[in-house]
């Protein structure tokens, strides 16, 4: 029996297209693109980001679902099997993806909690205001509150191993396909609401006229990072869907087709939330609170808006849930493929020790407020740690791995479905991509980043 149909995978194109895309979709475009964008002055960041995604995203979303495809096994063992005898132990790269795994869902999960609470909040209606006091302290006492951040974190975590251990992830990826489209309508309607509004034009200017006097080493990494993020790249869950992917998909067509449509819905998040933040006076650099404050006051603008944001924000829970699943893939897929342990058993082990290590980020706007490391609150230093260090790290070395390691026949004939493809010309370019640019642009990036040189 083969391999692929022993350890389960995506039965059709379409299910593959909107499972990677399910990993791919999820806060990041919510709540971490229009953050990050407002914070680091607009227009000039998304270009980087949008440079960023083409030249060093693609290429290495690419090699990571190759790889998987080709070995068929966890991260680890992925590397192990497409590495030659005798070789460096490349396997610590997926190790050191597990480890990533772990710090960004410590404090993603916090911000789905913040997610699932103002489910709960748009139904009591209190946060629907056009006042920008009223949903900045809505959030601040949310946020402020240790029991019941920490609360909401446990009851995602629960929830989200609940649906591992029923087995029922089949079917939230069911779900997932189905109400996405809705999600997607949703923010069209909001982004034509924000179209609407007195400052349209400064939110539009910000978001798109370039203003280069704010790009520094720093911001350029914090672009590299978001484009790693958003893809889901560098801690091996491509690699791990990937391994699920039919022998004949197209790869590169795939990879493209998710890379533009994970693009415009943070498009559509961005044009919805900063004409709102330039007509009722938010900050725009109001960092990870941005959405939590803006989106309220643009459903307020609208008659229906308390039931339409109780369907957005339960529709973003969804979406993150569906990220967060593909997240947790990874730790699960080693503890259960390497170490033999039954999926419950890994399932439960994650969950416990996310509910330990996350707890610090759930309280770092309250008890462990003064806590920091580096200059930093746990949380920011975990999204620093993953998304800026150990992301751009797994893509230097899987884009070292395949250009040095791997090498160019291989890759070529596994990404060109062993010749039945006739994709040479786009297999080679990203070959070159991957042994000479990626590694070096990236390093560079986060050397100058971090500023070590
Ligand atoms: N891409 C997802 C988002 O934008 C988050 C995510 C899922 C992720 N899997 C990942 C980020 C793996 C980094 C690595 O919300």
């Amino acid at each position: 029996m083969s391999n692929t149909i022993k350890r389960g995978g995506f039965s059709s194109s379409f299910g593959v297209l909107a499972a990677t895309l399910g990993s791919a979709v999820g806060l990041g475009n919510i709540w971490k693109f229009p953050s990050l964008t407002g914070a680091n002055g607009g227009a000039g960041f998304l270009l980087i980001y949008l440079l960023a995604t083409l030249v060093i995203g693609l290429p290495v979303m690419i090699a990571e679902i190759t790889m998987g495809r080709a070995a068929k096994a966890d991260p680890i063992g992925t590397l192990q099997k497409l590495s030659p005898k005798k070789s460096l132990p490349w396997w610590l790269v997926g190790a050191a993806g597990m480890l990533a795994a772990f710090l960004i869902l410590s404090f993603y999960s916090e911000v789905v909690a913040w997610v699932f609470a103002y489910v709960f909040k748009a139904i009591g209606g209190s946060i629907l205001s056009s006042d920008r006091h009223v949903t900045e302290s809505a959030f601040g006492a949310l946020i402020a509150d240790p029991v019941q951040s920490l609360l909401w974190q446990w009851g995602v975590l629960a929830f989200i191993g609940a649906i591992l251990l029923m087995g029922v992830t089949k079917g939230i990826e069911g779900i997932t396909k189905k109400l996405m489209p809705v999600l997607f309508l949703l923010l069209l309607l909001l982004c034509a609401v924000s179209l609407t509004l007195p400052k349209v034009a400064d939110g539009l200017a910000f978001l798109f006229k370039p203003d280069f006097s704010k790009i520094t080493a720093g911001v350029i990494l914090t672009a590299m990072g978001l484009a790693f993020f958003k893809l889901s790249l560098g801690m091996g869950t491509m690699m791990t869907y990937g391994s699920y992917f039919r022998d004949d998909q197209n790869i590169p067509a795939t990879t493209v087709r998710v890379m533009l449509a994970d693009l415009f819905v943070s498009m559509l998040a961005g044009i919805a939330i900063f004409p709102a933040v330039f007509t009722f006076g938010f900050a725009p650099s109001a960092g990870p609170s941005l959405v939590f404050i803006t989106i309220p006051a643009v459903f307020s603008q609208i008659p229906g808006g308390q039931l339409l944001m109780i369907a957005f924000f339960a529709l973003a829970s969804v979406a993150a849930t569906g990220a967060m699943l593909s997240m947790m893939e990874v730790p699960v897929v080693i503890l259960h493929e390497r170490w033999g342990m039954s999926r419950a058993k890994a399932t439960l082990l994650t969950i416990a020790a996310l509910m330990v290590l996350g707890s610090s980020c759930a309280l770092t706007n309250s008890t462990m407020a003064s806590f920091k490391l580096f200059g930093m609150n746990m949380f920011d230093l975990f999204d620093f740690a993953s998304s800026n260090v150990l992301l751009p790290l797994g893509g230097i070395l899987l884009a070292l791995f395949v250009g040095w390691v791997w090498g160019r026949d291989n890759f070529q004939r596994a990404l060109s479905n062993q010749g039945a493809l006739h994709n040479a010309a786009v297999t080679g370019a990203v070959f070159f991509l991957l042994r000479y640019v990626s590694p070096l642009l990236i390093l560079v990036v986060m050397l100058k980043g971090l500023g070590l040189f």
